[in-house]
């Protein structure tokens, strides 16, 4: 409590001064409803701090936001559009802006309603790049039923990959486990929102997103690592529409956004199963041709898949690893660059590639059209998968073929599936990183691209016809408008 003599001595200063909140570090300040121009000090700080701010509501027109780094003085006016020296407008991208930059006196923030009211918005100061951020990383599209989705988010945490070394060379098991779980992981929420909602053209922030409610109902939510680059979430989010576009964000702690990505449910005739969450086969989130599952399961996991199906998987991978360990793993080297333990890796990804046949529809870039006949022999892949459209415009198409009910099914582990579909085949380099990671004397050979390939995989779309890296049609297996070319794990 200061003295009586000293309040009144502050008091005539605090009318002309503007005294103004102070942010502090790492604190996420909410403004609600404000419907007038605000300023707050920003604190003084010998490195680089980053200021960003978030737009919590979607409104027009759009406030404006500057910034000055000259001083946080209570004498000085808010920062505006007539600007000073060390004034800066931080341009906001759908809804969401930042500045880095040195505070050696601090600084002050303001908002400039620009005429709107009813401004919902958060700030944050940070000394560890922005706090309100999009995500490099984008969400990763499992794959989706007719009324199902498997969505994962971006890495949030890796784990320890130690590499196995002679005389101890032990590969991992065959009967894989996930690894241990982070002990804290960060909160991580999935918006879904039919994209002729429009979501995409709303504030882009994790208090905005938040604050909507994802369509569909997610039916689980887990910690996954589908392969070695790290821990996802992953959700299998149900009751969606058939046949319809879907819109999908990750928010990560409230601030960081991820996406947004596009995918299409599968039309309501469309009856493969979804099948996840399988350790030996972290990498397998798709629907597979299965009848529908037991005992009113909506997909297969690893607790209802045929046993006869699971053991052939974990057979193959153990017999597999008998073989790749006879050679002296640690000690001799058959490689500069890999190992045993990169050959069983990539091995097992082939397998449950191989194992777990993908049904598909077309993509939804092209809905009509799919390279109908496995291709012959002698075809180079390449030539399947393009049509020329209207206009002369080249469209590529998914790496699908049709199986009828009597073809003999690509696993024949699998259960009768009776009904006819179409299968994406897994992409040629599924088999050709097997053939990289492991030693010759294994004897994994790969079918050429200019010969027989295309018969089983799909060629030329990640990597060219040639070989050469990510030049082929799509350069990639997938992509965030839901198109998937050829399937890789
Ligand atoms: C304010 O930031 C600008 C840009 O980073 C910098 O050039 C300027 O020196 C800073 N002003 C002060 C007072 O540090
Ligand atoms: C910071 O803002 C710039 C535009 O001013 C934007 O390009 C960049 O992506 C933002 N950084 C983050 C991490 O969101
Ligand atoms: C694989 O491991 C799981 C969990 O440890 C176990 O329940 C299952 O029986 C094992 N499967 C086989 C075929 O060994
Ligand atoms: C996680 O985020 C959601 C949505 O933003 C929120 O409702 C929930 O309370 C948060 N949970 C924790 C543990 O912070
Ligand atoms: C979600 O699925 C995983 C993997 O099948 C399972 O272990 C977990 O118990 C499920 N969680 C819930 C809440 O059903
Ligand atoms: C693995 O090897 C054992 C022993 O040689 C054999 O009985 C079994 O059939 C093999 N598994 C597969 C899936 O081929
Ligand atoms: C879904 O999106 C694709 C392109 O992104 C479009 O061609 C297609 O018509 C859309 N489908 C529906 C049902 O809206």
């Amino acid at each position: 409590m200061l003295p009586h003599s000293l309040l009144i001595f502050f008091l005539p200063a605090l009318v002309f001064a503007q005294f103004r909140q102070q942010l502090t570090i790492y604190q996420v300040l909410s403004v609600n409803g404000a419907s007038s121009s605000r300023s707050w000090a920003l604190p003084q700080s010998e490195g680089a701090l980053s200021v960003s701010v978030a737009l919590c509501s979607s409104i027009s027109p759009v406030p404006r936001f500057f910034l000055t780094n000259s001083s946080n003085s209570n004498n000085l006016d808010d920062p505006g559009p007539s600007f000073g020296v060390d004034v800066f407008e931080m341009s906001l991208q759908f809804g969401q802006g930042n500045w880095t930059g040195s505070f050696p006196n601090g600084g002050v923030l303001a908002v400039d309603s620009n005429g709107a009211s009813g401004i919902s918005l958060e700030v944050a100061v940070s000394d560890r790049g922005p706090i309100h951020r999009s995500l490099n990383d984008l969400p990763f599209f499992g794959d989706t039923s007719s009324n199902q989705a498997l969505i994962f988010s971006p890495v949030f945490d890796t784990f320890d990959l130690a590499s196995p070394e002679f005389p101890n060379y032990k590969l991992p098991a065959a009967n894989l486990s996930q690894p241990s779980p982070p002990s804290n992981p960060p909160n991580i929420s999935l918006v879904i929102s039919a994209t002729s909602d429009g979501l995409e053209n709303e504030p882009r922030t994790g208090c905005f997103l938040s604050s909507q409610r994802s369509t569909g109902a997610t039916s689980n939510e887990t910690l996954w690592a589908k392969d070695d680059l790290g821990w996802r979430k992953q959700w299998l989010s149900e009751g969606l529409t058939p046949s319809t576009n879907y819109t999908a964000f990750v928010v990560q702690d409230r601030t960081k956004i991820s996406g947004p990505i596009y995918f299409a449910t599968k039309s309501a005739a469309f009856n493969c199963p979804l099948v996840h969450s399988l350790p030996y086969c972290p990498g397998v989130a798709y629907s597979v041709p299965l009848p529908a599952p037991p005992n009113g399961d909506t997909t297969y996991t690893a607790t209802n898949l045929p046993n006869k199906v699971t053991n052939t998987v974990i057979s193959y991978m153990a017999n597999f690893t008998t073989v790749l360990t006879t050679f002296a793993c640690g000690r001799d080297w058959y490689s500069p660059l890999v190992g045993c333990d990169d050959c069983q890796r990539e091995y097992r990804k082939w397998l449950c590639s191989i194992s777990f046949t993908r049904c598909a529809e077309p993509s939804p870039e092209n809905p009509d059209a799919f390279t109908s006949m496995p291709a012959a022999p002698t075809e180079t892949g390449l030539a399947a998968s393009i049509v020329t459209g209207a206009g002369g415009a080249q469209k590529v198409l998914s790496a699908l073929i049709a199986v009828q009910t009597q073809d003999t099914a690509r696993n024949e582990n699998l259960p009768a599936f009776d009904s006819p579909y179409l299968q994406l085949q897994p992409c040629l380099e599924q088999c050709n990183q097997v053939d990289r990671a492991c030693p010759p004397f294994v004897g994994f050979k790969c079918p050429t691209n200019n010969f027989n390939a295309a018969a089983s995989y799909g060629v030329g779309y990640i990597d060219s016809a040639d070989g050469d890296k990510a030049k082929g049609l799509t350069g990639v297996a997938q992509d965030k408008y839901g198109n998937v070319w050829c399937q890789m794990i």
